[in-house]
């Protein structure tokens, strides 16, 4: 049987909007989608599910006006199917692009030196039997953007190299925006070739950054940090949320990218069972990409503010506050030790991406702050408690505090 024009219309229209629909449910299913369009990129995105709409909305004006008289009906056809092509092109064109990036050739044959959660970090003793644990924490290296300082980067790895080599330093835990954009092979390639050229034996943990997941960015995060080897269970919801207990001190890795988006009942509910689980006279330490408290600016582009984050404050602080001796974070690029609600919480985006402005805003805990140095932050087990220590990029100390 054949099909009339109006099947004909309504078929093209259905093609192009579903092919858009699928490719935007994709996109929204991956990690951090849904923060970037909140905090980042609206515009394309209200562009593209525009465009997908725009094939039906023309196929039902052509048939409102199907049984006038005129070169009306021919011409509302010919523009549902001039829609209709558009749309679908679109949708194939972006597919392809981010499908190839995302899922295309590998960055590297090679990963660096990584720690499975579920090996948990190497356990020491000193020469009196009792235990030693010194790690160091950064975020936000942004390799592949130009603005990036690879110098100060370079720096800091090679100094914990230096020092894990001579038994100094136990693992380096990076906490996310490894790269710029987390569909480029060439990103991860030029991550991972130059942290194992200034690194190559240091054990790394990471967690994922709104930018490595950018979009589609997490298989190829997985492929250079995610858990491989050892016995490799997992030890949290996802293989960049996990627990690691190491003695006395125990580290809690969550997914927040942009904000809480994604981080749900069941994250939640994790997130409580592990806080409960864990002495009151241990150390528990929660590590997050995205900051809970900080100090920071509005973004002029899109009018956000960068500073003291509401929904994670909302949603997620009353969790972790009072139960957690300390909160390490990123995703903000600087280095700050605030103290509200009973604990401690660290900023320590200063792996190398662009410093952000001076902050317009201070987060009313705030004890220490800094803007424009880079550096880590080192953890060690002390006698006298847990001892953290921003250090800058040479390893000169820059501020200190111990939990008791
Ligand atoms: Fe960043
Ligand atoms: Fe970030």
């Amino acid at each position: 049987m054949k099909s009339t024009k109006g099947e004909q219309v309504w078929l093209a229209a259905g093609a192009a909007s579903a092919a858009m629909a699928a490719f935007l449910v994709w996109a929204f299913a991956q990690p951090g989608t849904l923060g970037m369009y909140r905090w980042g990129y609206r515009a394309p995105v209200l562009g593209l599910i525009a465009l997908g709409a725009l094939p039906i909305v023309a196929a039902a004006a052509a048939r409102a006006l199907s049984r006038t008289k005129g070169a009306a009906p021919r011409i509302a056809t010919g523009i549902v199917f001039a829609a209709s092509a558009v749309t679908l092109l679109t949708a194939i064109s972006v597919s392809a692009y981010i499908f190839t990036n995302a899922y295309g050739r590998a960055a590297s044959p090679d990963r660096p030196t990584t720690i499975a959660p579920s090996d948990g970090i190497p356990r020491r003793t000193g020469a009196d039997g009792e235990p030693i644990l010194r790690v160091a924490v950064s975020s936000d290296g942004h390799y592949g953007r130009d603005a990036s300082n690879a110098e100060a980067r370079s720096a800091i790895l090679r100094l914990s190299e230096v020092e894990h080599r001579s038994g100094g330093l136990d693992a380096f835990i990076n906490l996310g925006d490894i790269v710029e954009m987390g569909m480029e092979a060439d990103d991860w390639r030029e991550a991972i070739e130059s942290i194992r050229r200034d690194a190559p034996t240091l054990p790394f943990l990471a967690l994922l950054g709104n930018h490595d997941a950018l979009i589609g960015g997490y298989a190829r995060w997985q492929a250079a940090f995610g858990p491989k080897g050892g016995s490799s269970a997992p030890t949290g919801p996802s293989p960049s949320s996990w627990r690691i207990d190491a003695g006395r001190v125990h580290f809690i890795a969550l997914d927040l990218l942009w904000g809480p988006e994604g981080f749900g009942a069941k994250e939640k509910a994790w997130l409580v069972a592990q806080l409960t689980a864990i002495p009151p006279s241990d150390y528990t330490v929660v590590l997050s990409h995205c900051f809970f408290y900080s100090s920071g600016y509005v973004d002029e582009e899109t009018g956000m503010a960068w500073y003291d984050h509401a929904d994670m404050l909302r949603e997620v602080a009353p969790l972790i506050a009072g139960k957690a001796d300390l909160v390490i974070s990123g995703h903000n690029h600087y280095m700050e030790w605030i103290e509200a609600d009973g604990t401690a919480w660290a900023v320590v985006g200063a792996l190398g991406g662009k410093p952000d402005p001076v902050p317009s805003y201070v987060s009313p805990g705030s004890v220490w702050r800094n803007q424009g140095v880079f550096g880590r932050l080192v953890l060690e087990l002390t006698p006298d408690g847990l001892a953290c220590e921003f250090q800058d990029q040479d390893g000169t100390p820059l501020f200190n505090r111990v939990l008791r």
